[in-house]
C-alpha cells in the first residue's frame, strides 16, 4: 500500500483548486507570518466590517440619533433570517440575532421545560461546554428538577450516569436508555467544543420527541463551519454564537432558533418589552407577540448586528456546502499531518477521523499540551488554543484560512516539539487559554 507523503506541493495544490481561496483577501491580516488556527474561537475581522461599523456611526447613529430606532427596532429579525439562510438551513421567521449564547440558552431551556409541565428531568452531557452545564445546573436547582449528566468523558458532574461514548459523542441509542416520560429537556452540542465530534441532530431530536421531550441544540461550533439543515432535521430549538466561524467580532450578538411549529407553545422566562405584542402601547400586562419576536428580550446591539450582517453575507456568497467541504478537506489535511509528523512525537488525535463525524476543528492531546500551546504562540507564531486537561485545538476557518497556512502551522509545531524549544519559555499566567 502506498502512503501519500504530505508536502508543501500537496497543500499548494489544494489551495490552487480551492473555490473559496479568494475570500482570504476579504479579511484584515496584519501579520501574514502568523498561522491563525484558532478561527473556531474568534474569527478574523472582515475588512468590510470596518467600513460598515464606521458608516453606521457616521451616517446613522451620529445624524439620526433616536430617530434611527424607526429602522433599527426590528433588525434582530432580518439579521436572523440572513444568518438562517446562510448557515442554518432554516426558513425565515424562526431566527433572531440577539444577546449572548448563554442568555439565549437559558431563555430556550426554561421555555422548553415550562412547555412540558409535570416533567421533572433534564439531561445534559459532561463534555458539554461549561456555560451550558452551569446554566442547566442553575435551572435545575431553581426549578426543583432532576439533572442527569451523561458522563461521556469520565469527568462526572451533577447526577452523572455512565454511558458508552466514543469521542464524547452521545448517540441516539445511548441517549434512549435515559429517556422516559419524565424528561422535559435534553441539551447537547451540534459539534462538541473539545473533541469536535458532530452529533446526529435528526436522530436525537426524533428520539427525544418520541418520548414527548424537547431538545435545545448548542450550535456554536457548527455555525459557519458545517451544514446544519435545522428545518430538514426537524430541530425545534437551537442557539449559537457568531464570533467563531461566523467572523462577527468578539462578543458579537448570538442567535436563537425556534421552529415555527412550536413558537406559540413557548413562553420565555425573561419577559422583556421587545417580546410584547404591542410594544409601544406599554400596557400593564405582558402579552407576547405570536412571531419569533416573542423570544427577544431587549434592545438589540445595532453595531453588533452590522458585524453579523457583513460576515453572514460572506458565508451566504461562499455557500455553506462549499464551506463544509473545505472544513472536511482542511481537517483531513491536519489529520494526515498528525499521522506523518506529530504522532511519533507523542500527540494523539482525539477527534473522529471520518470527516462527516466532525466540524472545522480537531484536537490533539499531549501530556505537555499546555506548555506546547503556549510556546506555539510565543515562539512559532502559530495560534491554537488549549483546552483542559491535555488538548490542543486546531481549526480551519474555511473563508479565512488557506491550506498552506494549515501546512505551515503544523510544520512549525513539529519543529517546536522535535527540537524541545517549547521548553524554553515560561508561561505568563494569562487566565485565557
Ligand atoms: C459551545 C459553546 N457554547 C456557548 C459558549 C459561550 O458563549 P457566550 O459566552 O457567548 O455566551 C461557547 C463559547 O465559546 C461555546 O463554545
Amino acid at each position: 500500500m502506498s502512503i501519500t507523503v504530505i508536502n508543501e506541493d500537496f497543500a499548494s495544490k489544494l489551495d490552487a483548486e480551492d473555490p473559496l481561496k479568494a475570500f482570504k483577501s476579504e479579511f484584515l491580516i496584519t501579520d501574514p507570518s502568523v498561522c491563525y488556527l484558532d478561527g473556531n474561537s474568534l474569527g478574523r475581522l472582515p475588512k468590510k466590517t470596518i467600513d460598515e461599523v464606521q458608516s453606521f456611526m457616521l451616517n446613522e447613529w451620529g445624524p439620526e440619533l433616536v430617530d434611527g430606532w424607526s429602522h433599527w427596532i426590528d433588525q434582530a429579525q432580518p439579521a436572523g433570517d440572513l444568518l438562517a439562510r446562510a448557515a442554518l438551513g432554516a426558513s425565515a421567521g424562526q431566527t433572531l440575532v440577539c444577546d449572548t449564547t448563554s442568555v439565549n440558552f437559558y431563555q430556550l431551556c426554561v421555555a422548553a421545560i415550562n412547555a412540558r409541565p409535570g416533567r421533572k428531568t433534564v439531561i445534559i452531557d459532561s463534555s458539554n461546554f461549561p456555560t451550558d452545564r452551569y446554566v442547566i445546573a442553575g435551572i435545575a436547582e431553581a426549578m426543583g428538577l432532576k439533572l442527569v449528566t451523561l458522563d461521556t468523558d469520565g469527568s462526572g458532574g451533577p447526577g452523572a450516569v455512565a454511558i458508552d461514548s466514543e469521542f464524547e459523542e452521545v448517540t441516539a441509542l445511548e441517549l434512549a436508555k435515559h429517556l422516559n416520560d419524565d424528561v422535559a429537556l435534553v441539551t447537547l452540542q451540534a459539534v462538541n467544543y473539545r473533541s469536535g465530534v458532530r452529533q446526529d441532530l435528526k436522530a436525537i431530536t426524533d428520539r427525544v420527541r418520541s418520548h414527548g421531550g424537547l431538545v435545545v441544540w448548542d450550535c456554536s461550533h457548527a455555525t459557519g463551519s458545517i451544514k446544519l439543515d435545522l428545518d430538514d432535521n426537524g430541530v425545534d430549538l437551537a442557539v449559537g454564537c457568531t464570533y467563531k466561524y461566523g467572523n462577527s467580532g468578539p462578543g458579537s450578538p448570538a442567535w436563537l432558533y425556534v421552529s415555527k411549529r412550536i413558537q406559540t407553545e413557548l413562553r420565555v422566562p425573561i419577559q422583556g418589552w421587545f417580546a410584547q405584542d404591542k410594544q409601544f402601547e406599554m400596557g400593564p400586562d405582558f402579552e407576547p407577540a405570536d412571531t419569533i419576536r416573542r423570544f427577544q428580550i431587549a434592545s438589540p446591539s445595532i453595531i453588533g448586528i452590522r458585524g453579523v450582517e457583513v460576515a453572514f453575507e460572506m458565508i451566504e456568497r461562499a455557500g455553506i456546502d462549499r464551506i463544509e467541504a473545505k472544513a472536511a478537506i482542511g481537517t483531513d489535511l491536519m489529520i494526515k499531518l498528525h499521522r506523518q509528523w506529530l504522532q511519533p512525537l507523542g500527540f494523539e488525535l482525539a477527534t473522529p477521523s471520518e470527516a462527516a463525524k466532525r466540524g472545522g476543528h480537531i484536537i490533539l492531546t499531549h501530556p505537555e499540551a499546555k506548555q506546547i500551546a503556549y510556546a506555539m504562540r510565543k515562539i512559532s507564531k502559530v495560534v491554537p488554543d488549549y483546552r483542559e486537561p491535555d488538548a490542543i485545538r486546531l481549526a480551519i476557518s474555511p473563508l479565512a484560512t488557506s491550506y498552506g497556512e494549515v501546512y505551515e502551522g503544523f510544520d512549525r509545531l513539529r519543529d517546536l516539539v522535535a527540537s524541545s524549544d517549547y521548553l524554553t519559555v515560561s508561561q505568563d499566567g494569562n487566565r485565557v487559554t
